[in-house]
């Protein structure tokens, strides 16, 4: 192969992923409620993009640790169950399930999904309270509680309603605002009203709570905030850092009288029960340690938590969990001491639907299960990376939804692969052709794709995937151009061994092209894989199982890193090499499909 080595060369540059040592990567994200359906908003804002960051990492050989699961408890699910008159327990079956589901449609590769209310994440919990509570950072105090005189009950979170005392937002929940994204106590409200029964004359009446002191932990907290944090965004470093510089923080009452949720582990408080978000955070801890008891390594979970092992943990989540995730669980962590904090928090902002919020009591709302029904998993996940709210809220309208995938995946991707692919096979006898010698264009698309897996993959980590994506694009496009200036289907005729060099160059980009697309396109990746004549699975293999324990049994999500050859790096395609018949990667959306879309969410709203 006397001209091949240009390429060979160009190829076997030595990048400087493949030189650093494996990093364990853990990737936390949002635990959803089990009292509804995941919608658009949802995927964009906290579940697509850690799956991209995931496979991106993976593929440059680090140790992706992956989790998250159901959050079972609080009032978000017991209001639900009593409004239906059923069972907590059968609400979130129902809703995991769900979950469950549509992450295996999306291709969301969690090393373990699962849910709050197992065995394992009990005694996580209650061992995190009580270390808590030894170290002096727990103490108890009478706080005054909203009570419903005809429900005979307090009014814990979203038991009440009224106008938001940080934003005056009318109608906000108990325990946080969805307008201005605050957290306080229900007793602060203005005008509250008991959603039980409707009632507006609540008391206020005393009720012994343990607190979590987090003044006490303030000095540590704003030390760790003050440092090594220039790759946060800014939005997530300046919110928790005015809290931080400005006030003293008070201590947060950390149990609720309520019969859902986890049991507090000291006598006397059996009619109270652990608040649903000190024990939903530590979920990223207990799924780490279920997961190492799943894959049969028990103690395989402290290489992703220990301190000093040098991991890095990422937590991915909407903007209304920032001041969980930005302070109270590194709070939590530095009290219990011996575990990793954050590495960086990279909190996304609103996904809106036609300038305003989804919500699903008004019908405005686009249900992922439906989505992927109705659109490619690829489609939905270049779509709603194309607009991820990174810096700003955004809007989704399925116009737009359209033009993405007809104008920019279909027409800049999909068309230049079956486009080379289907030419390549017809009239190269299936195989990729053996290229002459190689002109200045080519070496200039070879070096500039090739570039991308430096350009790409810093995108990818520093988790700026829309940027990631507009990169991968613009390359594509490059590779279009070089395609158009070559046109093969012309010189085929006049000059076979330059025709024969141009598409074995831009089989060569769309190759490498298909790499820089995995981690946003794993399905059609993978496809691509195939029909270039490439072996293996690029990524690892989605699987559900059931496991069962003291408290009863859950159906979880998992992945099997095992089968993947998926690597970051731009290897050489053999001349020679068989390639499958093409078929095309993605569907192209009729041009009705906006007003099918608004027409059918107006006749079911
Ligand atoms: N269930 C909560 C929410 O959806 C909390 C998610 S993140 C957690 O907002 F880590 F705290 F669970
Ligand atoms: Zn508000």
């Amino acid at each position: 192969m006397p001209f091949y080595g240009p390429v060979e060369a160009i190829s076997r540059f030595v990048y400087p992923w493949s030189m650093s040592p494996r990093r364990k990567i853990l990737v936390g994200v949002a635990w959803p409620y089990a009292n509804g359906e995941q919608h658009l908003g949802h995927i964009a804002g906290a579940y697509l993009p850690p799956d991209i960051f995931a496979r991106y990492q993976r593929m440059i050989g680090n140790e992706v640790l992956m989790v998250s699961g159901s959050d079972t408890h609080g009032t978000p699910v017991s209001v639900r169950a009593e409004a239906e008159g059923v069972d907590p327990a059968a609400v979130v079956e129902r809703y995991h399930a769900g979950f469950v589901d549509s992450y295996l449609k999306l291709g969301l590769t969690f090393d373990l999904f699962t849910h709050t209310d197992t065995e394992i994440h009990w005694d996580a919990t209650q061992r995190m309270f009580l270390r808590h509570r030894e170290g002096g950072y727990i103490y108890n105090d009478t706080q005054h509680q909203l009570y419903d005189t005809e429900a005979g009950r307090f009014l814990p979170d979203r038991y009440v309603e009224g106008d938001c005392p940080l934003c005056g937002r009318p109608g906000a929940r108990g325990d946080q605002c969805d307008d201005c994204g605050g957290t306080y106590e229900a007793v602060e409200l203005g005008h509250p009203r008991s959603r039980l029964t409707g009632n507006t004359r609540l008391e206020v009446r005393p009720t012994e709570h343990f607190f979590l002191d987090l003044g006490k932990l303030q000095p540590a907290l704003r030390e760790w905030l003050r440092e090594g944090k220039a790759h946060w965004r800014p939005n997530v470093i300046r919110f928790a850092r005015a809290q931080m510089e400005h006030e003293t923080l008070r201590g947060r009452p950390i149990t609720r009288d309520l019969e859902w949720g986890v049991a507090i582990p000291v006598d006397g408080y059996d009619d109270k029960r652990i608040y649903v978000w000190y024990d939903a955070v530590i979920g990223y801890l207990s799924a780490s340690v279920e997961w190492a008891q799943l894959t049969g390594a028990p103690e395989a979970w402290r290489e992703w938590w220990s301190p000093d092992g040098g991991a890095r943990a990422y937590y991915f989540i909407g903007k209304d969990n920032i001041p969980f995730h930005a302070m109270m669980w590194p709070a939590m962590l530095i009290g219990h001491g011996g575990l990793q904090l954050p590495w960086d928090v990279p909190a996304n902002e609103y996904l809106n639907m036609y300038g305003r919020k989804f919500s699903k009591s008004r019908g405005h709302v686009i249900g992922i299960r439906g989505a992927l029904k109705r659109y490619q998993a690829d489609a939905w996940r270049y779509a709603l990376t194309a607009i991820a709210p990174e810096g700003n809220d955004v809007d989704f309208t399925w116009d737009d939804f359209v033009e993405r995938v007809n104008n920019e995946l279909v027409a800049n991707w999909g068309n230049l692969v079956n486009r080379v692919l289907g030419f390549a096979h017809s009239r190269f006898d299936g195989r990729v052709p053996e290229p002459g010698p190689l002109d200045d264009p080519d070496r200039a698309i070879l070096a500039e794709v090739r570039d991308g897996f430096r350009t790409v993959g810093d995108l990818y980590e520093a988790v700026k995937l829309k940027q990631a994506l507009m990169e991968a694009r613009r390359l594509s496009q490059q590779a279009n151009l070089y395609v158009h200036e070559k046109a093969p289907w012309k010189t085929l005729k006049t000059d076979p061994e330059r025709a024969a060099t141009s598409v074995f160059v831009v089989l060569q980009v769309i190759d490498w092209l298909n790499l820089l697309w995995a981690p946003i396109l794993p399905h059609s990746s993978q496809q691509l894989h195939e029909m270039l004549g490439r072996e293996g699975r690029l990524f690892g293999r989605q699987y559900t199982e059931t496991v069962r324990d003291a408290r009863g049994s859950h159906r979880v999500l998992r992945y099997d890193h095992a089968p993947a050859v998926g690597v970051w790096a731009p290897e050489a395609l053999t001349p020679g090499q068989a390639l499958q018949k093409p078929r095309p990667l993605f569907t192209k959306l009729d041009t009705d499909v906006a007003e099918r879309e608004l027409q059918d969410s107006a006749t079911a709203g």
